[in-house]
């Protein structure tokens, strides 16, 4: 057995797959008020820009991992049309059934599965782009997780991850207050939930940052790697080219 981690505390690896479904089971209905809230509607401004990166052309075949409520998985399929495929995917059910429902509302019609990033049951080389935002920190073995990434992508596709990085360090008191007093509380507030919200501090600054995490991703096969620092690098963009 060995141990991993869950925000600050040690765990059995076995367990976190758990207690992360306990968040997002608790936090799915008031997810997307929770993130405009919390981020001040930045959220929106750092996915853009992936989807801007993505730079997607019609016909592309995209895999959104941990799609939750189907931000991403939204643009992309405006960016590859009626030819392409965006499958959005999420191994919570409760995530995805918000996602789903709120795309069909739009008009939005996507396939939709629930899914394990670390064991993906696409065949080796589907996809030209596979994207995870905010979702390979709550992952157990984020090096599985990446290597599955790489392995369903086409030769020369690329993983795009945004997620919460390492802030510059004049900023790191503010956001630690932030993080730790003001988080919990909107969540106590909206959602009726601080733990889960304390849980959000503690993984991203558990979470390896820019470099270590583009170190991962090379080990795990993307030959190049470039990092985009978003909001002083408190969000960061990792885009990977399997090759
Ligand atoms: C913070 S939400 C991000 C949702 C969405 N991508 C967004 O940016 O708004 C994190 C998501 O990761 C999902 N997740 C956690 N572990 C996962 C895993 N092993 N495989 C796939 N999804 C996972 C959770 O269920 C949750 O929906």
């Amino acid at each position: 057995m060995s141990n991993t981690h869950f925000g600050f505390q040690t765990v059995d690896e076995s367990q976190k797959a758990g207690r992360v479904r306990g968040v997002f089971d608790s936090v799915a209905s008031k997810y997307d008020v929770m993130n405009d809230l919390m981020s001040m509607g930045l959220h929106r401004a750092w996915k853009a820009y992936a989807v801007a990166v993505a730079n997607l052309r019609e016909g592309q075949s995209v895999l959104d991992i941990a799609g939750g409520t189907g931000d991403l998985a939204r643009a992309f399929a405006k960016q590859v049309g009626t030819r392409g495929t965006v499958v959005h995917t999420d191994i919570n059910e409760a995530m995805l059934r918000q996602g789903r429902d709120r795309l069909i509302d739009e008009g939005t019609v996507l396939p939709t599965m629930i899914c394990d990033g670390e064991a993906l049951p696409f065949a080796t080389g589907s996809f030209d782009l596979v994207s995870v935002a905010f979702g390979l920190r709550n992952m157990t073995r984020k090096e599985t997780a990446l290597a599955e990434m790489n392995r369903v992508l086409k030769p020369g596709g690329r993983l795009l991850v945004l997620e919460f990085s390492k802030v510059a360090r004049p900023l790191t008191k503010a956001y630690d207050w932030y993080s730790f007093n003001v988080l919990p509380r909107i969540g106590q507030f909206v959602a009726g939930d601080s733990q889960s919200y304390r849980y959000l501090a503690e993984s991203i600054r558990m979470h390896p940052g820019q470099a270590e995490l583009k170190t991962l991703m090379k080990a795990a096969g993307f030959g190049h790697v470039d990092v985009h620092n978003l909001s002083a690098g408190v969000v960061a963009l990792h885009d990977g080219i399997k090759c």
